[in-house]
Order: C-alpha cells, then sequence, then structure tokens
C-alpha cells in the first residue's frame, strides 16, 4: 500500500506536504500533461522517450495526489487533436496508455483508487476499449482518489455531444426549452457526476486550455510553469496547491460574500 502522509515512516512526504492546510485542499486537481515532446528534444532524444517519461511522471503525480488526499484528478492524456500528429506517435501513446492500465491498474485497486476515463473512448481501438471497460469495471467501488482520464477528450466534442442528448430529448417531447437549465448541461457532461476542477495545472510553459473542459474550468484557478511535464514532481503539486490556498476565489461576488 502507498503510505499515507501522516503515516509513521513518511518522514519524507511529511516534509514535502507539511505546509499544506489539509482543510482546505481543491477538491478536484486537472492537470494538463504537456511537454513531453520539448522534454526528450532538449536532450537530443526522440519525442517517444518524452512520452514514456510523461507516463512515470502519472503514476509518481497519482500517488502524491492520493496521499495528499485529494478527491478528483483529471489528467489530459490524449486530445481529439491530437490525431493530427504522425502516426507512429499517436500509436505509441495508445500503447503506453495501454501499457499504463495493465502494469498499474492492480496498485491503483490496491490502493483504493476509482479509475475514469473522459472522451469519445468508442473510438479507440477494440482492444484498448476493452481494457478501458475493465479497469473501471475493477475500481468501480474503490472511495479513494478517482483517477479521471481524458483520453481522445476535446471540450468542443463533449458539448456538441450535450447539445445533442439533449437536443433528442426535445425532439422526443421528453423536455420543452423551458427545461433546459446550466444544472441539465452539467448532467449531460462526460463528468456529470464529479465537481468542476478547482485547480488546473499545465507545465511546459504554454498559456493555453487547448480545448480541455471548456464549460467545466469557468470559475478554475490557473497554475502555471514552465517545468515540462516528465520533470515535474509531487514538490510541484504541493508548490501548486500552497498557491491556490493563497488565492481568494469570488465567483462574481464580493470578498466574504457568501454564495446564494
Ligand atoms: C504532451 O506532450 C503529450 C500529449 C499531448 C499526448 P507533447 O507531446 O504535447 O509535448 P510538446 O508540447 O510537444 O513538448
Ligand atoms: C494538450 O496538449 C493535450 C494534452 C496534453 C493531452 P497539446 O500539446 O496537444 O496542446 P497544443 O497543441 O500545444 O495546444
Ligand atoms: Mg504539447
Amino acid at each position: 500500500m502507498w503510505k499515507k502522509w501522516f503515516g509513521k515512516n513518511s518522514t519524507t512526504q511529511q516534509n514535502i506536504y507539511c505546509n499544506i492546510d489539509f482543510t482546505r485542499l481543491p477538491r478536484h486537481v486537472a492537470i494538463i500533461m504537456d511537454g513531453n515532446g520539448r522534454w526528450a528534444q532538449k536532450r537530443g532524444l526522440p519525442r517517444t522517450f518524452g512520452h514514456r517519461a510523461g507516463a512515470e511522471t502519472l503514476r509518481d503525480i497519482v500517488k502524491a495526489a492520493s496521499e495528499i488526499g485529494i478527491k478528483v484528478l483529471t489528467a489530459y492524456a490524449f486530445s481529439t487533436e491530437n490525431w493530427r500528429r504522425p502516426a507512429d506517435e499517436v500509436d505509441l501513446l495508445m500503447r503506453l496508455l495501454s501499457d499504463y492500465l495493465d502494469n498499474e491498474i492492480d496498485e491503483l485497486d490496491q490502493n483504493n483508487v476509482q479509475v475514469k476515463f473522459i472522451g469519445k473512448i468508442d473510438e479507440l481501438a477494440k482492444t484498448l476499449q476493452n481494457k478501458i471497460e475493465k479497469a473501471q469495471a475493477q475500481t468501480a467501488q474503490n472511495t479513494g482518489l478517482i483517477l479521471n482520464l481524458a483520453v481522445n477528450y476535446g471540450g468542443r466534442a463533449e458539448l456538441t455531444r450535450a447539445v445533442k442528448i439533449i437536443s433528442e430529448k426535445v425532439l422526443n417531447k421528453e423536455l420543452t426549452l423551458e427545461d433546459i437549465t446550466e444544472e441539465m448541461i452539467e448532467r449531460s457532461l462526460y463528468t456529470a457526476d464529479l465537481p468542476a476542477p478547482d485547480l488546473l495545472i499545465r507545465p511546459s510553459g504554454d498559456f493555453r486550455i487547448s480545448n480541455f473542459l471548456l464549460w467545466q474550468l469557468a470559475y478554475t484557478e490557473f497554475w502555471f510553469t514552465d517545468i515540462n511535464w516528465p520533470d515535474f514532481k509531487p514538490e510541484h503539486l504541493v508548490q501548486a496547491i500552497l498557491d491556490f490556498q493563497q488565492r481568494e476565489r469570488r465567483f462574481g461576488g464580493i470578498k466574504n460574500t457568501k454564495k446564494r
């Protein structure tokens, strides 16, 4: 089992986690796992090495998020636009995802992690779809960290899908136009059963969201770093959380007003 931050033998973890206010954790952290290619390029290596190293980082960050007590971690692994990359790079990314499930699912399960996927999963290779289904089923009853992997995910595709789901109900006369509310749109997204992200992390020095969680990020706090994803360490996650805890979230109100 992974050590808990408060575990007897976890002095190192205590040191890096000790400044966190555990009563004010972000419930949901979303990460755009970017910069694998640049990480490899800097070292004169093919991009594939960066993707392999990035998969290792995901392992470490999932573990850290679970130890800290974060409820939901959404990781952007492959976008609907990433199909534009050369076929061999796409193949490798799919293989790494498949290997990740093969190698990690039992350990994730033992550590009470619930694995979920968002995106157009039905467009992936059948073998990968089967592994995804198996991973979700195996961990469905777990009550610890929810690891939500965004694969073949696009925010615009997700909203288009939601519009279709709702329109169909209107056409079938199950709904009227007046029934369409923000809550209904939210319930028609892949993330229907999850809270909106409190904190978005994008490494690698780019300041954009690249079609990630367009609806859900409306009031999310953003945290950017120049570090490429393969170099991203639990310490950086801690830093992002500490910065988040200094932010004042107003949700359109003014300081110290309660939401009505
Ligand atoms: C993120 O790293 C991995 C995916 C998008 C799948 P990149 O491959 O985008 O790395 P850079 O941005 O080219 O450095
Ligand atoms: C976003 O990164 C997608 C993932 C990390 C999976 P990209 O590398 O695809 O984003 P752009 O193209 O730089 O905006
Ligand atoms: Mg990139």
